[in-house]
């Protein structure tokens, strides 16, 4: 697929983005990826600007946007809510269209969907999703891109989440496994599952791929897992959740039991980062040989450049 197909578009969540044009970014970045260890140079960003709004703490998202986007020539302004008017003193709005003025691109990291909807209905400029309360979209491509490092095409692996299932990193899990065809299991307790609405609007999608979509609290079901993944009990903006969370979540810790509970030995475990170990999962295992935690974080960088690329 011609990347300029994607010339000026957002990326918001991958609801917006169909199964082909995601393989293609996957694709992208395995040429990014090998570039990059042909310690190659370019400089496909010279002379453009990306203004990289935080709401939200990063060490993640802010690194490989800003890395991923200087190194290629491109100049980044980060700016943090102590920095900026955003939503205080000025609306979002009108951030947009003043943003959209001065700079080629924009990431987006904090609270609300609705916040990264409007900067890029008003600012003529690409934006980009760098993690809402709702959904992480570039983080789920960097977790695809990990999975297939390990087993090949995605396509029919089953990626088992465990922990928060209403969270935005389960819920583009959720989204990108129905378009690409990964069967995807959430495992939490019922007053965890994930939306509703949103398992409706993703079940189509699952059946159009062939893949499937189980809700269960069952921990019999991570059987089979080619992955198993997990995330905080307690997103940003929900500390205040945090003893309700390691009440419920406290039997879905991802340890080296869970791990064998598939009954693979190749099971790979996969982590967003940053992870607090000893509660959603034991050193032992993020630590230790199955984890991909690591690869899975560099590769953030690597698909964030792609999506740039591609879009800009
Ligand atoms: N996984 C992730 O988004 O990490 P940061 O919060 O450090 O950006
Ligand atoms: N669910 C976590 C992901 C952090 C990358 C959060 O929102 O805090």
């Amino acid at each position: 697929m011609a990347h300029t197909h994607f010339k000026g578009r957002s990326l918001l969540t991958w609801l917006d983005y169909s199964a082909e044009e995601i393989r293609a970014l996957l694709d992208l970045t395995r040429k990014v990826k090998n570039e990059s260890a042909r310690h190659e140079s370019h400089q496909r960003f010279k002379g453009k600007t990306l203004a990289l709004l935080f709401e939200k703490r990063s060490t993640r998202t802010r690194c490989a946007f800003e890395t991923a986007f200087g190194e290629e020539g491109g100049h980044p302004v980060f700016l943090s809510t102590q920095d900026i008017q955003l939503g205080a003193k000025e609306s979002i709005e009108d951030t947009a269209r003043v943003l959209g003025r001065m700079f080629s691109a924009i990431q987006f990291r904090g609270f609300k969907q609705s916040s990264v909807e409007t900067l890029a209905a008003f600012s003529g400029v690409p934006v980009y999703n760098g993690l809402t309360d709702a959904f992480h979209p570039t983080q789920a491509l960097a977790d695809v891109f990990t999975l297939e490092e390990a087993f090949g095409p995605c396509k029919g692996q089953k990626l088992c989440f465990v922990g928060d299932g209403r969270n935005n990193v389960a819920r583009s899990l959720m989204v990108i496994s129905a378009k690409l065809g990964i069967h995807f299991t959430v495992i939490t307790p019922g007053a965890l599952n994930p939306d509703a609405a949103l398992v409706e609007r993703c079940r189509p999608l699952a059946s159009a791929s062939g893949a499937s979509i189980t809700i269960t609290s069952d921990l019999a079901e991570v059987k089979g897992a080619a992955a198993l993944y997990t995330d905080v009990w307690a997103s940003m903006g929900e500390e205040s959740k945090k003893a309700e969370r390691a009440a419920l979540l406290a039997p879905y810790q991802v340890n080296a039991s869970l791990m064998a509970r598939s009954g693979r030995p190749d099971t790979i475990f996969l982590h967003c980062l940053p992870a607090i170990k000893g509660e959603e999962v034991t050193a032992e295992v993020i630590d230790g040989p199955q984890s991909r935690a690591w690869d899975e974080a560099e590769n953030r960088k690597h698909t964030i450049k792609a999506i740039m690329l591609a879009t800009l």
